[in-house]
C-alpha cells in the first residue's frame, strides 16, 4: 500500500492506496463520488470523466497513486457551479438523458467544452462530445442541450480554463 493525497472536490483526502488501484475506484471507494461511472475501463466511453489539475481526464485509465498532489473535481463538487447548473436544466429541457449512465461525464464534459467554447456550433460540440458515448439518447437531445446551455448562460457566467 502507498500513502498518497489529493484534493477531492475541496477537501484534503489521505489514504493508503494499492498501486494498480485506479483512480475511478478510488474515487468511488474512498471519496464516494458515485458519479464517476464505469462502463468501458478502457478509457473510450467517457463516463468516468472528472476534472483534474483544471482539465477533463478519464479516471478509469489513470492510477490513484500518479494523481498523489492533484486536485480533483467530480459532478459530486460542482453542484455549484453555474456551467454545470444550466447544464442540467438545459439537459431535463432538451431531453438529454435517458438512463443517466453516460450523464455525468457528458456534463463534466460540456462543462469544458463550455469554458473552451463559450458560444460553439453544432460542429464543435458533436466533435468534442465524440469521445463521451450514450447507449440511449442518440445524441440530438445531448447536443441540442449543450448549445441551448451556451444560449442561456450569460455573459461572465462561464469561468475561463
Ligand atoms: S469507463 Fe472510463 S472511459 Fe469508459
Ligand atoms: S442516457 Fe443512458 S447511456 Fe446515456
Amino acid at each position: 500500500m502507498q500513502p498518497i493525497e489529493l484534493i477531492v472536490n475541496g477537501e484534503r483526502l489521505s489514504a493508503a492506496v494499492d498501486p494498480r488501484t485506479t483512480l475511478a475506484d478510488f474515487l468511488r471507494e474512498a471519496a464516494d463520488a458515485r458519479s464517476v461511472h464505469l462502463g468501458c475501463e478502457h478509457g473510450v466511453c467517457g463516463a468516468c470523466t472528472i476534472v483534474v489539475d483544471g482539465r477533463i481526464a478519464r479516471s478509469c485509465i489513470a492510477l490513484a497513486v500518479a494523481l498523489d498532489g492533484a486536485e480533483i473535481w467530480t459532478l459530486e463538487g460542482l453542484g455549484a457551479d453555474p456551467v454545470i447548473a444550466q447544464l442540467r436544466a438545459s439537459f431535463h429541457e432538451c431531453h438529454g438523458l435517458q438512463c443517466g449512465y453516460c450523464t455525468p461525464g457528458m456534463l463534466v464534459t460540456a462543462r469544458e467544452i463550455l469554458r473552451r467554447h463559450p458560444a460553439p456550433s453544432e460542429a464543435v460540440v458533436r466533435e468534442a462530445l465524440a469521445g463521451n458515448i450514450c447507449r440511449c439518447t442518440g445524441y440530438a437531445g445531448i447536443v441540442a442541450a449543450v448549445l441551448h446551455a451556451a444560449e442561456n448562460l450569460a455573459e461572465g457566467e462561464i469561468p475561463p480554463l
